[in-house]
């Protein structure tokens, strides 16, 4: 059975390409989706996307994967400053994860650069476009597979 990684979407992302593109870029979800499921698949992994602009229906989706993955990536968007729901619902979890952001939020309004998520994360990706997002799933094949080479 292939690893199985969870990619996480928090609340207006569904709207990237429409939403503040000089900040969020011109591509949609669907399409860094797309990307991060061929690339998983190429590599011999597989990997399911949630997206939602409600808090509980995330918790939920976490919730429901315990014991099914093996890694996490998410950008809790807005929730990365507010949910401690969220942060309560990954540490039922014992699993690699990833936080990325489009901006980068040290950069941004003060209260952005607060995250309920750094301190129990394994890694934050912060600043680099949508291109984070592929930067974090190699990231993720690399820690599921135990690799140290730079290649
Ligand atoms: C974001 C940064 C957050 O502050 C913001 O609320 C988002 C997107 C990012 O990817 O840069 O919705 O998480």
């Amino acid at each position: 059975m292939p690893k199985h990684i969870l990619v996480l979407h928090g609340p207006n992302l569904n709207m990237l390409g429409k939403r503040e593109p000089q900040i969020y870029g011109k591509l949609s979800l669907r399409d860094i989706n797309t990307a991060l499921e061929k690339k998983a698949c190429a590599a011999g992994f597989s990997l399911s996307t949630f997206q939602s602009n409600h808090e509980g229906a995330l918790v939920d989706r976490v919730q429901e994967a315990l014991g099914q993955i093996h890694g996490i990536i998410i950008n809790p968007a807005a929730f990365t400053h507010t949910s401690v729901a969220i942060r309560d619902a990954l540490l039922l979890h014992d699993l690699p994860l990833i936080e990325v952001h489009i901006s980068n939020i040290h950069k941004r309004e003060a209260f952005r650069s607060q995250s309920y998520i750094s301190d129990i994360a394994t890694g934050q990706i912060v600043g680099l476009g949508i291109r984070g997002y592929l930067l974090a799933l190699d990231a993720m094949m690399a820690i599921l597979t135990d690799k140290e080479d730079l290649m």
